[in-house]
């Protein structure tokens, strides 16, 4: 397993539940003329919080966390992730901050196939610019493969670290994928729905996963679900999306299926 202080980062110890990793101010985005998909979001999400957020399709949750970390440029409003500011777009500096200090798993996992597991984790600790590459550099290349063995054996799949990523089920896909994000040792983990793709049992395999890294480690967790029991016992709070605002944040416990009911309502059915 990775231990604590190998996938803690930079000074960040951990012990500080207080710390703001991410806080959002009028944050707004629109796409196109027409649309303005998120109009107005204000929050704010301390280290180790795991959050669920939920809403309708096309309510805005990937939008969201593009922005969060600069994948997209934010209309309006101002961003503060990880103590980086910025509003329309981070500077390049940021950029590389934020993707190296932040772990991404997506419900279609961009493994690339031809790769063995292994390399594909090896692979993740390259992706990205800035710090980590200079960490990763500073690593013999055998620490490289015990760094990515480390993160297979994370997500128990050490046993498959030879074998293609196209030999592999969607479910190791998915294992795979988070033990490429989490090599890069995040401070932040951001999951867009990713059981979506999986049966229920490899989908709370994935999500009990991510309990364990985040309560170990510290990680900030914030993930996509249209899993109402997967949002309600994977995460201490719910923030749901609606209208392009937030319509409910709340203790995941206290969450009731009335709450559930008006932010999937539709007007008319
Ligand atoms: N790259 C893009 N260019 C233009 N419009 C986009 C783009 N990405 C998303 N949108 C629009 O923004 C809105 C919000 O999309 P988004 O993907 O954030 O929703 P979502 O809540 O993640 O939905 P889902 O539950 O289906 O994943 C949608 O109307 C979508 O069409
Ligand atoms: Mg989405």
């Amino acid at each position: 397993m990775l231990d604590v202080q190998q996938i803690s980062v930079d000074g960040h110890t951990g012990t500080d539940t207080a710390e703001v990793v991410i806080n959002l101010q009028g944050l707004r985005k629109r796409y196109d003329a027409r649309t303005e998909v998120l109009q107005g979001i204000d929050l704010s999400i301390r280290r180790g919080e795991r959050v669920a957020l939920i809403g309708s399709n096309g309510s805005g949750k990937s939008t969201l966390l593009r922005c969060l970390v600069g994948l997209h440029a934010v209309t309006a409003g101002s961003v503060t992730t990880m103590g980086e500011t910025f509003n329309s777009f981070p500077d390049r500096g940021q950029q590389r901050r934020l993707r190296a200090r932040t772990g991404f798993v997506f419900q279609k996992h961009c493994l690339v196939r031809r790769r063995t597991a292994l390399s594909n984790v090896v692979h993740g600790m390259f992706s990205e610019p800035g710090s980590w590459r200079g960490f990763a550099q500073s690593l013999a290349p055998e620490a490289w493969r015990i760094a990515a063995l480390d993160a297979l054996d994370a997500v128990n799949l050490s046993e498959k670290a030879s074998d293609r990523a196209d030999a592999l089920s969607g479910g190791q896909q998915q294992r795979v994928a988070i033990a490429r994000a989490i090599v890069r040792r995040p401070v932040l983990l951001i999951a867009d729905e990713p059981a979506a793709s999986l049966d229920p049992v490899s989908g709370r395999d994935v999500m009990l996963l991510f309990n364990t890294l985040s309560a170990l480690h510290g990680i900030t967790l914030i993930f996509t679900s249209h899993d109402m029991t997967h949002a309600r016992e994977f995460a201490d709070r719910i923030v749901a999306l609606r209208a392009g605002r937030v319509f409910l944040d709340k203790p995941a416990a206290s969450v009731s299926d009335t709450d559930l009911e008006a932010v999937f309502h539709v007007a008319g059915r």
